[in-house]
């Protein structure tokens, strides 16, 4: 494999080769993943979205490898890092990036409400929690919005030039924009960045009026959709976060 490596953490690296990056992905993967990913993100980049064009999936040796434009930039996350005080200024960029990517029209992709199904049926909630889950679902079953479904500081790079550019489209999928506003407030909430979860809301209620209550509703589901991409040590938190939740509905 040739390049500098620019990512890496136990299944992935990601190289930077010339004006290529590739992604590559651990031989625990299987090919149908990686497949998908990449005809996920040539979808969302021929419909316009601002994502790294797709030119082919490889193999090197025993790992598979999406070649995509490399991006010359910085994520988000490592801006913040070296920058904290930016943070308004990101949130505000990461917020109006969301609202312009779902804007899109002419894309065509699979529903992610079997999958959310599958994903509440497959937990280890009781079952009269997992049918509560289902119903809240139903509510959502004819929605076509985009979701990204791992919209993270880390997945928005911002180009030299300024442009932000998303990354990681392994998850995207119509469903109802309040989940994946959802899972990004799960996901700062992960990282103990809760305060900037709710700038995010914020920000989101004056962009596409969608409110707190409506998005801190339907959060159980956005932590039964990212549990089982997690180890054991966190998603047992993410559990006992789903059992709060609940007893905080219940109260
Ligand atoms: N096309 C690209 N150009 C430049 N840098 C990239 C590109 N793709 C990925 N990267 C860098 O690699 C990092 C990880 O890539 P990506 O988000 O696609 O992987 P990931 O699926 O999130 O991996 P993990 O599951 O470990 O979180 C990004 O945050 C970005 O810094
Ligand atoms: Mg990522």
């Amino acid at each position: 494999m040739e390049g500098k490596i620019i990512y890496q953490c136990k299944r992935k690296t990601v190289y930077h080769d010339g004006d290529r990056a590739i992604k590559t992905y651990g031989p625990t993967y299987a090919i149908s993943q990686v497949l998908n990913e990449a005809l996920n993100q040539s979808r969302v980049s021929e419909a316009g979205i601002s994502a790294p064009m797709v030119y082919e999936v490889k193999k090197f040796d025993d790992r598979y490898g999406i070649v995509m434009d490399y991006i010359d930039g910085e994520n988000i996350e490592e801006i913040l890092k070296k920058n904290p005080n930016d943070a308004e200024k990101y949130i505000t960029l990461f917020a109006n990036t969301y609202h312009e990517m779902i804007q899109t029209k002419n894309l065509n992709l699979n529903n992610s409400y079997g999958r959310i199904k599958n994903k509440i049926f497959a937990s280890e909630l009781p079952t009269n929690i997992k049918y509560g889950l289902f119903y809240k679902l139903r509510d959502m079953e004819f929605s076509r919005d985009i979701i990204h479904g791992d919209y993270a500081f880390s997945n928005v790079m911002i180009r030299k030039d300024g442009k932000p550019v998303i990354l990681d489209w392994g998850h995207v999928a119509y469903g109802d924009k309040k989940l994946d506003i959802a899972i990004t407030y799960a996901l700062f909430e992960l990282q103990g960045r809760k305060d900037l979860g709710d700038i995010y809301l914020d920000k989101m209620k004056e962009l596409d009026n969608i409110d707190k209550a409506q998005v801190m509703k339907v959060l159980i589901l956005a932590y039964i959709y990212i549990v089982d991409r997690y180890e054991e040590a966190i998603s047992k938190n993410i559990y006992n976060r789903i059992y709060e939740i609940i007893k905080n509905e219940e109260a």
